[in-house]
């Protein structure tokens, strides 16, 4: 009861039961006056309703036989020379002003006065109260571990009246002591000089999992104030590990060469500093968690492992994949071969996956690589084969060159401008072909056809064959001969053998100056005419 009662109440009641002993007789209610410790305080006698003509004494004492001060009408107080109070004791409006109140001065003060015939007794208890400082964290932890008993911190704060009480939370819950997770004890000291309060609280606390980035406060309740927290106390939660992860941190497909990073982490706190790595079926013990396997092979396609280092059946594996792709074609490089030969290119791949081939010939898509019966100079060019698989690239090249000497493909007269007329001599062979035109059976540099009135351009030139001359020229008759001659320089090595077979050049040429009309009649004829020269 003394406890559910607000502070006031209680104060009331006990001093009202201790009191009646002596007052009762003589009132039937005491009043009661608060103030806050070390203030000024002004006790009124008879709550203020004393009639001051009607007063010729007045006298203010406390407890059983304690003099104050006593005042006559018209006269100046006399203070007592009671060690409590001479010193800090007046008197207002027959009221008792007492200054820097402490503790002591919780007591019945009672005035006196003598109206008339009658003597009145007014007593008054003074009730003094006094905030807490803030709470204040001692004795604090820094780590809990799981399960075992930890005293986490104590909180105190001083200087109350009545003593402050204190609770602890967890994340604004509050503790009790449960007999099992939760201890909390409180201690109650009181100073024997001041009469002042400090309260001091002590949790232990057993920590769960759950408990990690949980937050602790210490709150100090107080009637004459409002709730105090404390700063949230955090603590480190120790587990041991249950569960190893092992990761690979590079990012995969994984070829050879690369270098893989594995990191193993636990769940425990705090984490392990060293683990044990499984590698090809050898144990390694590192100080980190992190495991790079450099330049990876084939070879390391594997389970890989890691523990801790005390507790091997705490363990984790993962597989590792290196891809790998070898091509290998048959040949490489530059390989020249004769016109009419044939070539066969094989190409071998090995690979850890199903890989995709394909094939180019210059900047030219081709479905797969052609079979080379009878070369054609059109094989000629630089081949290139790409295999892919998981993010790997392989490409392997090779250039064909088909030599052979010049041949005239093609004698074409047309029609030109006006009137003119136009001569196209194709020849293909390799090393490239040069193209000489005579007329009348001598030879003429395109200049001097021009300078003839005839007009003479190359039309296209390829690089390997064929070699295309157009001439233009009036209507005259003249005999245009177009000489093919395959170019010696680029032929050193082939040697004697092949010299002697360019000199036997080939040749085309036409008559003109007839009713010709550039006609196929007459691109026939003379084609006719030219593979003649050509078997020569
Ligand atoms: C009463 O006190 C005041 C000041 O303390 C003083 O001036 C006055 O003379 C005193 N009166 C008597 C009657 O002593
Ligand atoms: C708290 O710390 C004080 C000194 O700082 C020490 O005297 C006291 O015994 C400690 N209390 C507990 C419960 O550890
Ligand atoms: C202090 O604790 C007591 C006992 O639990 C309670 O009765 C009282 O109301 C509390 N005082 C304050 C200010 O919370
Ligand atoms: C692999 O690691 C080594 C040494 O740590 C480094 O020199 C090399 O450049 C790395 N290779 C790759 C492909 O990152
Ligand atoms: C024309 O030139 C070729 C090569 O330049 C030469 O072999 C041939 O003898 C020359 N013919 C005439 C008729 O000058
Ligand atoms: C070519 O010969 C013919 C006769 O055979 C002649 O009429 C013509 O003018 C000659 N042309 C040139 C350019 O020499």
């Amino acid at each position: 009861m003394y406890l559910t009662l607000p502070l006031q109440d209680v104060f009331t009641n006990t001093l009202y039961l201790q009191s009646c002993l002596l007052l009762c007789v003589l009132v039937s209610a005491l009043e009661t006056v608060t103030s806050k410790y070390g203030d000024t305080i002004e006790i009124p006698c008879n709550n203020g309703r004393v009639v001051e003509a009607e007063v010729t004494f007045v006298k203010w004492k406390y407890d059983k036989d304690g003099n104050i001060l006593v005042k006559h009408r018209d006269q100046n107080a006399t203070v007592s020379n009671d060690v409590n109070y001479k010193n800090r004791v007046s008197i207002k409006d027959f009221g008792l002003v007492i200054t820097q109140v402490a503790m002591a001065d919780q007591r019945t003060f009672t005035c006196m006065v003598v109206v008339e015939e009658d003597i009145l007794e007014y007593p008054v208890q003074l009730a003094i109260y006094k905030v807490p400082s803030q709470p204040q964290i001692t004795n604090l932890t820094t780590v809990m571990a799981i399960g075992k008993p930890t005293t986490l911190a104590q909180c105190h704060s001083e200087g109350a009246n009545p003593a402050a009480n204190i609770t602890w939370f967890k994340n604004k819950t509050p503790l009790v002591t449960d007999g099992a997770a939760i201890k909390i004890i409180t201690n109650v000291d009181v100073d024997e000089e001041t009469g002042l309060s400090t309260t001091t609280s002590t949790l232990e606390y057993t920590a769960v999992k759950g408990d990690i980035d949980a937050k602790f406060t210490c709150q100090v309740q107080h009637i004459k104030s409002a709730n105090m927290d404390s700063s949230p106390l955090v603590f480190t939660v120790n587990y041991p590990t249950e569960k190893v992860n092992l990761q690979v941190v590079s990012q995969g497909p994984f070829k050879e060469g690369d270098n893989v990073t594995l990191k193993c982490t636990a769940d425990g706190n705090p984490p392990p500093s060293s683990y044990n790595f499984f590698i090809n079926g050898e144990e390694k013990t590192v100080d980190s968690s992190m495991y790079t396997l450099t330049s990876v092979t084939r070879e390391n396609t594997g389970e890989y492992k890691c523990s801790l280092v005390d507790n091997e059946d705490i363990v984790a594996s993962i597989p590792i994949t290196v891809e790998y792709l070898d091509v290998v074609l048959s040949s490489t490089g530059k390989i020249v071969k004769k016109l009419g030969e044939s070539l066969e290119m094989t190409v071998d791949v090995k690979a850890s996956g199903a890989p995709q081939t394909s094939w180019k010939k210059g900047n030219t898509k081709l479905n797969s690589l052609p079979k080379f019966h009878k070369l054609t100079y059109s094989d000629s060019g630089v081949y290139e084969c790409i295999v892919s698989m998981a993010g790997l690239k392989k490409t392997q090249t090779f250039e064909l060159v088909v030599e052979g000497s010049p041949v005239i493909k093609n004698l074409i007269k047309a029609r030109g401008e006006g009137m003119t007329k136009v001569l196209k001599c194709a020849a293909e062979g390799f090393p490239k072909p040069t193209v000489q035109w005579s007329v009348n059976g001598s030879n003429v540099s395109l200049n001097d056809l021009l300078l003839n009135g005839l007009s003479s351009h190359p039309v296209v030139v390829f690089p390997l064959s064929p070699v295309v001359h157009k001439d233009e020229y009036s209507d005259q008759t003249i005999l245009a001969v177009c000489i093919v001659v395959g170019l010696m320089l680029a032929v050193l090595a082939i040697g004697l053998a092949y010299w002697l077979y360019m000199k036997k050049f080939r040749q085309g040429s036409w008559k003109t100056g007839e009713k010709e009309d550039g006609s196929a009649e007459e691109s026939k004829k003379l084609e006719e005419n030219q593979s003649q020269k050509a078997d020569v």
